[in-house]
């Protein structure tokens, strides 16, 4: 796989046999997950957000932030804003939350303002320049986002500038694992190779 490269083959269908193969690139990938983000995307969000990484790993009970009294924050992908409420609610002195969505965002300021709280919101890709002050954050975070850049190595790079010195990056993501296994008459199938890192396309919910 050429890492450098814009263009990469996108998998439709990454656990079905005979998976159709397209080009897409950085601007196309935004459109399509933004127009899915502001869209349908949305039912599923408030379900992946703080204090739960997943469905079996809590804040709770791994205490990967701790005590965040006095930190600045800062979301990778806020979706619905609800992680960052979590984390204002625990005392945080700054909230800052960026999403490729105009309508995650919009969702994350009323969410925070019915709660009491505030934030810096931004409207960008992460994989951008976009206004983030370099060297300040306690924490940076995402919950279920990351997995959505088209440039994975240039993303990480971003939030290591947005860290002051010493501070975390917190993320969660599913195991590569669920893309190529499926299930075929109650059996499980290895439909893809593990190591296969291209693109794939996810069907639309509720099948369309
Ligand atoms: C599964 S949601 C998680 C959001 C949040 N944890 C929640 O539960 O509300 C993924 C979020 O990532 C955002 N996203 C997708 N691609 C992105 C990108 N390239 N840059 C920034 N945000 C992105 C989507 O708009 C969406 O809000």
């Amino acid at each position: 796989m050429d890492k450098s490269s814009v263009h990469r083959t996108n998998m439709i269908g990454g656990g079905e046999v005979g998976a159709i193969s397209v080009d897409m690139d950085k601007r196309s990938i935004h459109e399509t997950n933004s127009l899915f983000w502001d869209t349908k995307g949305t039912d599923v969000l408030g379900e992946t957000a703080l204090p739960f990484y997943g469905a079996f790993v809590s804040e709770e009970k791994c205490k990967l932030f701790g005590d965040v009294s006095g930190k600045k924050m800062l979301e990778i992908g806020c979706g619905s804003g609800h992680s960052l409420q979590y984390l204002g609610e625990r005392k945080a002195s700054e909230l800052w939350g960026m999403d490729l969505s105009e309508n995650q965002i919009e969702k994350t300021k009323q969410h925070l303002t019915a709660c009491g709280l505030s934030a810096t919101l931004i409207c960008s890709p992460m994989e951008e320049e976009c206004g983030i002050p370099e060297s300040y954050f306690d924490f940076v975070y995402s919950i279920y986002a990351i997995g959505w850049t088209a440039d994975l190595e240039g993303t990480f790079r971003r939030i290591a500038s947005y860290l002051k010195k010493d501070g975390v990056f917190i993320f969660s993501w599913s195991h590569p694992i669920h893309k190529c296994v499926a299930v075929e008459n109650d059996r499980l199938v290895f439909k893809k190779c593990y190591f296969d890192e291209s693109w794939y396309s996810l069907p639309c919910l509720n099948g369309s």
